[in-house]
């Protein structure tokens, strides 16, 4: 779609998000995290985060307006984020988005979740231009792409059991830390000695792009369970050497794969772009190779719908009423994108 403000929601997970964005230019990005809600349970319980964005949606639609100086009637189309996630959740922001389209007699764009995490570089003002190769590594993906044009990203590899964030949450539990364990395993690992250890990295071919992380989550397990009473004298070193075994094949990989297609960028998104090891290492491997790193703020890699309403510029927008007929998906489509 093309032209004027666009007004974006994202109830995928376990935060409501609401924006507005003009061009590449982020007018209003509100994010209302549920993650306190969830912490007592370890991880996000579906029906509570479900409920929970029933309660904030149209709350947060309205500081985003307001935020943006704007009303309903101004902006272009809706955007809203249809698949993948939890169902209920999803339903949430599609049936918001539905409605707010109808009352504003404006188009409505359903944009994919992942589509959304390789659109955020496009954003104003990190505004990476194509051709690059992108990661986007969270809670809930791990997937590597090459974008040659927003509109038609290309999956080169993805994880082929757990998402790298779910490996970091799964590790840091097994080291006694809280949920989400990613900032607290990284804080843990900066004291700790990464060659202390040994883990193996999953899926270890040259030209290898597909990530496995069951691996070495069950070589922590057993590692930990060996040492017994001496495990919580070398926490810091299991967590150094646990979260190298994470974010090196990321890293490796991700510049594997740009040298490999000849493209001159690379980009990071998701909550695990916020972990410093991995900055580092795609920083140094990227340097070899003379590759521009673009990373967009942190509040643009974890979930938001600013990028949701990026992705919408390169999505087609449906009119009244057969937007009707379409609904949320918890699943990704088998080429990784509905784009
Ligand atoms: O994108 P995100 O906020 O939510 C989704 O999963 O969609 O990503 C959250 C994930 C969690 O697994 C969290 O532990 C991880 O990102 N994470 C980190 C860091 N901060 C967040 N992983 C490693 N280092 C960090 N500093
Ligand atoms: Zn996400």
């Amino acid at each position: 779609m093309t032209g004027g403000p666009v007004l974006a929601i994202e109830t995928s997970c376990d935060e409501t998000a609401a924006a507005v964005v003009d061009g590449r230019r982020i007018l209003a990005n509100v994010v209302a995290s549920q993650a306190a809600l969830h912490t007592p349970y370890g991880g996000v319980v579906p029906e509570v985060a479900a409920r929970h964005h029933l309660g904030t949606v149209n709350a947060v639609v309205d500081e985003a307006l307001a935020a943006a100086g704007l009303a309903l009637d101004d902006v272009a189309a809706v955007a809203v984020t249809q698949r993948p996630g939890l169902i209920g959740a999803l339903l949430v922001g599609v049936a918001t988005a539905k409605a707010l389209a109808y009352a504003a007699g404006k188009p409505l764009v359903m944009v994919d979740h992942l589509h959304g995490h390789i659109c955020a570089t496009w954003l104003e003002p990190t505004a990476l231009d194509p051709p690059f190769v992108s990661l986007v590594a969270s809670g809930g993906h791990t997937r590597l792409d090459l974008v040659r044009d927003y509109r038609a990203p290309r999956l080169l590899g993805q994880t082929r059991d757990d998402a790298a964030g779910e490996a970091i949450d799964k590790g840091a539990r097994l080291l006694g830390l809280g949920y989400p364990g990613g900032p607290a395993l990284e804080r843990l690992a900066s004291g700790g000695d990464r060659a202390a250890f040994r883990f193996p990295v999953g899926l270890g071919g040259a030209g290898e792009r597909d990530f496995s992380y069951a691996g070495v989550k069950t070589a922590l397990l057993y590692v930990v369970r060996d040492l017994g009473d001496g495990a919580a004298a070398r926490h810091e070193d299991l967590a150094a050497s646990y979260q190298e075994a994470v974010v090196r094949p990321l890293a490796d990989r991700l510049v594997g794969a740009a040298v490999e297609h000849r493209v001159p960028a690379v980009s990071l998104g998701g909550g695990v772009a916020a972990n410093g090891r991995l900055r580092e290492l795609v920083a140094e491997r990227a340097a070899e190779h003379g590759l521009r790193v673009a990373v967009p703020e942190r509040a643009l890699c974890t979930d938001n719908a600013a990028m949701i309403a990026a992705a919408a510029a390169f999505t087609p927008s449906i009119a009244w009423p057969d937007y009707l007929a379409l609904d949320a998906v918890a699943t990704s489509p088998p080429g990784g994108i509905a784009a």
